[in-house]
């Protein structure tokens, strides 16, 4: 692996997956307690999935967000269905749908502060490297960008204690993925939403890792029956294909931000097919 860059610390060559199980190159098979990172819900080489890869890969992978795409309107449809928000921007991974997140946060609030959790996790780009915990992720990478904070996750008074009149959003997880499955206490959830509506700070909840019914709702924060302001969403959305979403009221406008490949046919398509599968 001499020409790859040492991001991942890694000897084991996968080469086929079939359902919960994946082969190395060698053949030798394995139960896949990984799944592509909380990305295959269906499993590997899902024939219903694998339908639909085939049938679009032949008629179009992608024209470009220069013009209108049937796929992605469907899928914005069915999601801003979900989640009881109007609005989709279509990205390619996690981290970029917090950086859309950010972005509407910075382009529709008058203030900068932005709240986040000890512990959380939103990625590694620049805006959501500054809303994920770990020092070890950031440190040799600062300056971030400025005016995040971090509060104890599952402690509204932390929450309360930090909000300003600067403050315009807190990001935060339904349940801390790479934390290692921090569910909060009940109502908490519930707590953050009615605090942010008292304030008017604007609530962002990243289901990137908890989205796509993988806790038994769509959405893991509609166990606790709150609505937030900006919903981010990705890994398990198209069972593998790389994709990305940012779910709002709030809007851009044309110019304000974009994405190659964010949106395009062949992911969107997917993703719109496997919702049907994934929706409880
Ligand atoms: C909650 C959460 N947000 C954001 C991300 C970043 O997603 P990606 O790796 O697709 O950029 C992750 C990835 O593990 C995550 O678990």
């Amino acid at each position: 692996m001499i020409h790859l860059m040492n991001t991942y610390k890694r000897d084991l060559y996968l080469e086929k997956g079939n359902g919960s199980y994946v082969y190395d190159i060698d053949g030798k098979k394995y139960l896949d307690l990984v799944g592509g990172i909380a990305t295959c819900s269906v499993g590997h080489s899902n024939p219903e999935i694998g339908n639909v890869i085939n049938k679009q890969s032949n008629k179009l992978i992608t024209a470009s967000n220069l013009f209108c795409s049937k796929s992605q309107e469907l899928l914005a449809k069915k999601l801003s269905k979900l989640s009881g928000l109007s609005k989709c921007f279509f990205s390619n991974s996690g981290a970029e749908a917090v950086e859309a997140a950010i972005k509407l946060v910075r382009k529709h609030s008058k203030k900068n502060k932005i709240i986040a959790m000890k512990n959380g996790f939103h990625g590694r780009t620049f805006g959501s490297l500054s809303a994920t915990w770990n020092p070890k992720y950031k440190k040799d990478f600062e300056p971030l960008l400025s005016e995040f904070v971090h509060v104890d996750f599952n402690n509204i008074k932390a929450l309360e204690k930090e909000i300003c009149n600067n403050t315009a959003a807190v990001i935060i997880e339904s349940i801390q993925g790479e934390a290692g499955i921090i569910i909060p206490s009940k109502g908490y959830l519930k707590e953050v939403e009615k605090l942010c509506k008292k304030n008017f700070v604007l609530f962002i909840i990243d289901e990137i890792q908890t989205g796509n019914g993988r806790t038994g709702k769509y959405f893991c924060y509609q166990h606790e029956n709150v609505k937030p302001d900006i919903v981010t969403l990705a890994k398990g959305l198209a069972n593998g294909l790389p994709i990305g979403v940012t779910i709002s009221d709030l809007d851009f406008e044309p110019g304000d931000h974009g994405s190659t490949f964010g949106g395009n046919d062949f992911c969107c398509n997917v993703a719109f097919k496997f919702s049907k599968l994934s929706c409880i």
